[in-house]
């Protein structure tokens, strides 16, 4: 048994999906929570500058001493990871690998396509992993308005930008053979009922999901899981927190606080 709580970091909001999965699998967890909300997007940042960022969300979370961080952002997944895990010895967990696990169960046809960030997608790492486990074909496709109709609250299923702009970046799937979509930004689950009007029948996989369900399994075989805890959530940003609490309000379905925290200082 161990009480301490779980660190998850994002650029902003999508880490929240991530979150509500956590909180229906590990009802006991206590979750320190940092949107890095004042430097969203990550994606389109440099890698040197998302491995920065990275490093200083993970410090922040080490501070409240944490028994294991979530990096519940597909880019610095991507990108920073390994780099990461040389530099602090919390075990750190990204949302990369399980989802082109469960990507391989799930495909009829062996047409996998990835939806992500430009960081993401030019990083090949879908591409690298779902071919050393033997897929032949794959599609990346960079989306990155995603995050800002995201953030700005733009997801609801009858939302007609937000269907227009799903449209544009992954329409061309239909008639690919894709079977199956990873949303490898923990962005995109948000805008799941959108974009599954565009790719009808298309199986889409949530990382933040299968990221939970093997954080659970982990902590569990370890024998870290908390009995105690009451499931609370603490939420940090590093900026507008109003905003943030108010489109977290709508996607969680329950009212949260966001406390303010100047990040380039921890
Ligand atoms: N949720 C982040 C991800 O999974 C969004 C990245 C961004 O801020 O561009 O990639």
């Amino acid at each position: 048994m161990d009480n301490r709580p779980i660190g998850v970091f994002d650029s902003g909001l999508g880490g929240l999906s991530a979150v509500k999965e956590l909180q229906k699998l590990l009802p006991n967890e206590h979750i320190v929570y940092f949107g890095d909300t004042g430097r969203v997007p990550y994606g389109t940042k440099s890698y040197e500058t998302i491995k920065r960022y990275a490093e200083q969300d993970v410090r922040f979370l080490e501070s409240f001493g944490v028994k294991a961080v979530l990096a519940a952002c597909g880019t610095v997944s991507a990108v920073a990871l390994d780099d990461l895990k040389q530099k602090f010895s919390i075990p750190l967990y990204g949302v990369v690998d399980d989802a082109a696990k469960k990507a391989l169960r799930e495909t009829k046809t062996g047409v996998i396509a990835v939806a992500g960030t430009e960081a993401t997608i030019g990083s090949g790492i879908f591409e690298r992993k779902l071919s050393n486990y033997g897929l032949s074909r794959y599609i990346g496709a960079a989306c990155p308005l995603f995050v800002a109709l995201v953030e700005c609250g733009f997801y609801k299923e009858d939302d007609e930008v937000a269907y227009q702009v799903c449209e544009r970046y992954l329409g061309f799937l239909r008639g690919t053979g894709a079977d199956t979509l990873i949303l490898g930004c923990t962005h995109f689950p948000i805008l799941a009922p959108v974009i599954s009007k565009v790719l009808p029948g298309v199986k889409l996989i949530n990382p933040g999901y299968e990221a939970a369900v093997k954080l659970k399994e982990t902590l569990d075989n370890s024998d870290l899981l908390s009995l105690e805890n009451d499931g609370k959530v603490d939420y940090y940003v590093s900026d507008q927190p109003i905003r943030f609490e108010n489109v977290a309000n709508i996607f969680l379905a329950h009212d949260i606080e966001a406390k303010m925290i100047d990040i380039e200082k921890v």
